[in-house]
């Protein structure tokens, strides 16, 4: 088998396990291996800060950087999906934390208290489900808006997150953590 065969079996694979859905465990031994690849070198590890250049980060789209060895999803919201993250009442949220790592650890989760910027346009989050520690699919699972845009789904055992990265459904406990993160001028983002 040629390189470039082997490649395009390799990503069928892996589209075949981020679509299969709930439950199984062999899907989520298949899954880590991606997040292991992410791992950086150490010297990379020991970079608690970094900055990330958003200007080029379209409405509707997500910037994905690595850091501390995790993916940083970066996203720029539509205003659709801030109005349906603020929509929700608390009270039909299974963590009513808003895991923000950047308020009070008793901040409730409400969709101002996630967003990174006051207009709710920027949400920055650890793309590392709360369940077991896989990567979840942004524009997928049961809470995303205008048939396809924002939410997230993690497909090793089915966890649905919504447009604001709060947990909805499925198994994980946790809201997806919000780093510690700031605007350091118009276009960029640190974080650390
Ligand atoms: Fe189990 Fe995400 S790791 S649902």
């Amino acid at each position: 088998m040629s390189n470039a065969e082997h490649h395009e079996g390799t990503r069928r694979d892996f589209l075949y396990y981020a679509t299969a859905g709930a439950g199984v465990v062999a899907t989520g031994a298949a899954v880590w291996p991606l997040v292991n690849q992410m791992n950086p070198s150490a010297d990379v590890l020991a970079l608690s800060s970094i900055r990330v250049d958003v200007s080029g980060v379209a409405e509707g789209t997500q910037l994905t950087v690595k850091w501390l060895g995790k993916p940083v999803f970066i996203r720029r919201r539509t205003e659709v999906e801030i109005e349906a993250a603020k929509a929700v009442d608390l009270a039909d949220l299974p963590d009513q934390i808003a895991r923000n790592a950047n308020l009070d650890g008793a901040a409730a989760a409400t969709d101002e208290n996630r967003a990174l910027d006051d207009t709710g346009e920027w949400l920055v989050q650890i793309g590392v489900c709360t369940h077991l520690g896989c990567v979840p699919i942004v524009g997928a699972g049961d809470y995303t808006v205008e048939g396809g845009i924002g939410g997230w789904f993690c497909p090793c055992h089915g966890s649905h997150y919504d447009t604001s990265g709060r947990i909805r459904k499925g198994p994980a406990p946790e809201n997806l953590h919000v780093p510690p993160a700031e605007f350091v001028d118009d276009t960029t983002i640190k974080l650390g």
